[in-house]
């Protein structure tokens, strides 16, 4: 066995970003409305999307140091990019440029179509691959949604539409996750561990993938080894082993060896093994461009004896604190402009909710993804009075409305 130790936690948050820029680049997008520029490549969406990715991996490995962290950066883009359909004014440019989009290069207008299209693309029917993406939203009953909130949500984001009973939470709260469990084929069983009370809409993205290897691991040859998790702990896993050719390449540079093993389909996982001890110094780098210079790095290279371990992880997470840490802040606040959806700038969202499942084995990789957003309607006006400078005090009684007391507050403190 060679001497570099296997570390998931990075190769994983970047998987499904890597299947991505990878499965969506090929095409341009054409923008039918002549007025704008003829054409938004897929290119430009693809950066964005993965300068998301890397941000939000960032944030997310900060927040669980230790753990390992899964997640689609591409179902929480495609969420986003739908809520920001009903965002207005400043609401919306947070988002946007949250997302990592530069709006002096590309307009919302064409950002929505690059989604529409990436979804087309996504969705594409391929023997070698199973892969749905797709998106939902769940209504109040006497919610009144903008006609054209409604037609872009079903005609950019194809977005089905589902009448929903939010007076009762826990009946609203099991509609939407067995919504999910059954679009991820079961992988995200509760997508919602809570609903805020005052919910009147749930937007929701999922993503489910299955692929094979296009060249499996023999099963026979999968044996427990020890796996490092830290300079003091090891643990024992089912190690998978294979003797092949595929894209490889030694990063000096960085300190780190990066093996891409293919699906049938093509698409394909990048695996990056960080030096011991580099691991933080390597997630630093982590940015679009250290993903194209390794992308024209990898050769196909013989791997004598490469080991890689089966595993099953899942994760789930309240993006809410991350996503205000990125510059999305609006939404969850009284200032939230969210007046594109029902025409009143009475909404703001309460959750952003995301759940991740990925198992690696010796046949190839299944995984799902869902992100959730509540939201709800905006208190009252909040009233704050703060007795905090002087003030005086008088104690009346209420049927004779004799003042029984009646003083000056200066200090509290003074006896
Ligand atoms: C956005 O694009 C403009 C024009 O290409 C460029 O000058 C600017 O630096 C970009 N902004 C960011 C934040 O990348
Ligand atoms: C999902 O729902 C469809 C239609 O109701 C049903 O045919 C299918 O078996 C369900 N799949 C799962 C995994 O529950
Ligand atoms: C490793 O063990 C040593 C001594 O038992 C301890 O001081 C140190 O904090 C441990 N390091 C980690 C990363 O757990
Ligand atoms: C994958 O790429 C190979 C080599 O370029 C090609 O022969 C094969 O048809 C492709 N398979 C699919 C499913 O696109």
């Amino acid at each position: 066995m060679r001497a570099e130790r296997m570390s998931p936690l990075l190769a994983l948050g970047l998987l499904l970003a890597g299947l991505c820029s990878v499965h969506c680049l090929p095409e341009n997008v054409v923008v039918k409305d002549q007025d704008r520029r003829a054409h938004v490549d897929d290119h430009t969406l693809a950066s964005s999307n993965t300068d998301f990715a890397f941000s939000l991996y960032k944030q997310l490995a900060l927040k669980n140091p230790n753990n390992n962290v899964i997640f689609s950066p591409l179902s929480v883009s495609i969420a986003l990019g739908f809520l920001s359909l009903g965002a207005r004014g400043s609401t919306l440019t947070e988002i946007l440029e949250g997302l990592k989009f530069n709006l002096t290069e590309i307009q919302e207008t064409e950002i929505h179509q690059g989604f529409q299209h990436l979804l087309q693309t996504l969705n594409r029917p391929n023997n070698q691959l199973q892969l749905s993406v797709g998106n939902a939203m769940f209504v109040q009953d006497q919610l009144k949604l903008l006609d054209k909130f409604r037609e872009d949500a079903h005609v950019l984001y194809s977005s089905e539409a589902f009448p929903t009973n939010f007076g009762d939470p826990e009946a609203a709260r099991s509609l939407i996750n067995d919504y999910v469990k059954n679009k991820t084929q079961g992988k995200i069983e509760e997508l919602f561990k809570v609903l805020s009370p005052e919910t009147v809409l749930v937007l929701v993205n999922y993503i489910y993938f299955k692929a094979q290897w296009k060249t499996r691991f023999d099963p026979k040859h999968t044996e427990q080894a020890e796996f490092h998790v830290s300079k003091n702990e090891t643990v024992q896993v089912p190690m998978m082993t294979l003797d092949l050719k595929t894209p490889y390449f030694r990063d000096e540079e960085l300190g780190c060896t990066l093996v891409e093993l293919t699906y049938t389909s093509n698409d394909s996982a990048l695996f990056i093994l960080p030096d011991e001890g580099k691991m933080q110094d390597l997630e630093a780098k982590l940015i679009p461009e250290t993903l194209t210079r390794w992308r024209n790095s990898l050769q196909p290279s013989r791997i004598h004896e490469l080991y890689l371990p089966k595993f099953s992880i899942k994760s789930n997470y309240e993006l809410n604190d991350i996503l205000f840490q990125l510059g999305i802040k609006k939404i969850f606040t009284d200032a939230a402009d969210l007046s594109g959806v029902t025409g009143t700038r009475n909404l703001v969202v309460s959750q952003v909710v995301h759940g991740a499942a990925l198992d690696v084995d010796e046949e190839g990789t299944e995984g799902a993804a869902a992100t959730g957003i509540s939201i709800g309607k905006l208190a009252l006006q909040r009233t704050t009075v703060r007795f905090d400078r002087p003030f005086l005090i008088a104690i009346v009684l209420k049927d004779t409305q004799s003042i029984i007391f009646l003083g000056k507050v200066t200090n509290p403190t003074q006896a």
